[in-house]
């Protein structure tokens, strides 16, 4: 075993880990997923809510998922045998291979949706926005969207096209591939999205915008709006599906398990405020439906940039870097399975990519536009695209949350776990891992527990 420890790669350094680890969770989630939720939701206290979710589940199923895959360098299900633990927890693993799938069945559509953006900005064809009137510029972007993604043909060759790109990179390997993207462009999405929000500000429906982003109105939580924050702590942060894991297994013996969830968690949270602090403004100033649903960053960022200097360039800058975030999410979403087969099923790493690929394509299809071809094909209330949303967000991520927190709370060795989240006792952390462990025993399980009791209607909060 130590032996396969060596042979296994690592990340070169604390900075490239946290880059890494960023690139996972930054990604449509903060960009496009969390505005369009925030509007759908009411807007403050769902973001209130979420930030909850982020502080007492996401970044305790975090560390834990870290001490797990540091530990054991292996993939989740191999992760779970490495600790001797009984088969049944093995079945996080597999939930996360399930995840992994159902995400990348819409995420590769919306990535589509974003490639394509970069070619139509490029064309110009968000010129006209400079000289036209708010109704005008409204229409122009609700038409540019659904020609977007409209049409069988357009949206899925985007996603092909996507899922090239992916691929390719994947099987150059985890270092050059991952490390080299990640470490130079979130920083400049980061800037970007800075000059978008200054942008936004400006705009006279700048304060109504702040005031539904943040100023939380409880009256509009509800069980179902409490579950899709819960779900997007787990989406954006990349949880309870094995990511973590299979990324952890990659770091180095010498980063601190909790300044890297913590340096992770609230940069990732701040991109998504950054992101709503762009959109909301554009919202309230051309009178648009904050509850647009998935289509609303893609009508929101052509306007903020629509009548400034270097306007246009700005918005295919913006695309392209989102384009780059979010191929960067892929990767370690499709590093679960590819991971899986090549260290479970002994496939080639070639093989097990392209196998994956396939498959996400075959069943993608059917989330390449929500509105259009499969759009009336409904199940439990749902079309595929929402439906894929939230089986993964939702419940499997969830579940693999409470899981992994019953796990590293109550069943793995305790001495052991101190011993890797202190590094080998190098660190001088005890009272962090105290009261880390309090929480993960006690706080997150039941927090999820009573979510999900909430939402089928056992309990009434
Ligand atoms: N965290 C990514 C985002 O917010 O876009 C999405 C994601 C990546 C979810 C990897 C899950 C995952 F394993």
């Amino acid at each position: 075993m130590e032996n396969s420890k060596r042979k296994r790669e690592t990340f070169s350094s604390g900075i490239a880990v946290f880059f890494a680890t960023l690139g996972s969770a930054v990604g449509l989630g903060n960009i496009w997923k969390f505005p369009y939720l925030t509007g759908a939701n009411g807007g403050g206290a769902f973001v209130f809510t979420y930030l909850v979710c982020i502080l007492l589940v996401g970044m305790p199923v975090m560390i834990s998922e870290f001490y797990i895959g540091r530990k054991t360098r292996k993939n989740a299900v191999g992760a779970f045998k490495e600790l001797k633990a009984k088969p049944f927890w093995k079945s996080i693993g597999f939930m996360g291979v399930i995840s992994s799938f159902l995400i990348m069945f819409f995420y590769s559509s919306v990535a589509g949706w974003v490639y394509s953006y970069v070619f139509k900005t490029l064309k110009g064809d968000f010129a006209a926005l400079a000289s036209q009137s708010m109704e005008q510029a409204a229409a122009t972007v609700n038409q540019q969207f659904d020609a977007a993604v409209g049409g069988p043909v357009s949206p899925f060759v985007w996603q092909v096209i996507v899922m090239a790109v992916v691929s390719i990179i994947i099987i150059a390997g985890v270092r050059k591939g991952i490390e080299r993207i990640t470490k130079t462009l979130l920083p400049l999405l980061f800037v970007l999205i800075i000059i978008c929000g200054i942008r936004a500000l400006t705009l006279e429906g700048a304060v109504p915008g702040l005031k539904f982003l943040f100023q939380p109105d409880f009256s509009k939580l509800s069980p179902s709006v409490i579950l899709s924050a819960l779900g997007l702590a787990f989406f954006k942060l990349s949880l309870g599906m094995g990511t973590m894991i299979t990324y952890s297994s990659y770091f180095t013996e010498e980063d601190n398990l909790f300044v890297t969830s913590a340096k992770v968690a609230i940069s990732d949270t701040i991109v998504s405020l950054l992101a709503g602090i762009a959109i909301f403004p554009v919202v309230f100033t051309f009178g648009m439906e904050p509850g647009a649903g998935t289509g609303l960053l893609f009508k929101t960022i052509p306007l903020v940039f629509s009548k400034i200097p270097f306007g246009n360039l700005l918005l295919t800058a913006f695309f392209f870097l989102t384009s780059i975030a979010a191929t960067t999410a892929m990767l370690s979403l499709l590093e679960v399975p590819v991971a899986y087969f090549i260290e479970e099923k002994e496939m080639s790493r070639n093989k097990a990519v392209l196998l994956t690929s396939g498959i996400i394509l075959l069943i993608g299809i059917l989330t390449v536009h929500p509105e259009s071809i499969f759009g009336n094909v409904v199940i439990a209330g749902k079309g595929f695209f929402d439906l894929f949303d939230f089986i993964s967000s939702n419940i499997l991520m969830p579940i693999g949350g409470l899981l992994i927190s019953i796990f590293v709370g109550y069943i793995a060795n305790r001495e052991d776990t101190e011993n890797e989240l202190s590094n080998h006792g190098t660190l001088n952390n005890r009272g962090m891992i105290k009261t880390y462990l309090n929480i993960l025993r006690y706080v997150t399980p039941a927090l999820l527990i009573i979510v999900f009791l909430n939402c089928i209607g056992i309990i009434k909060l």
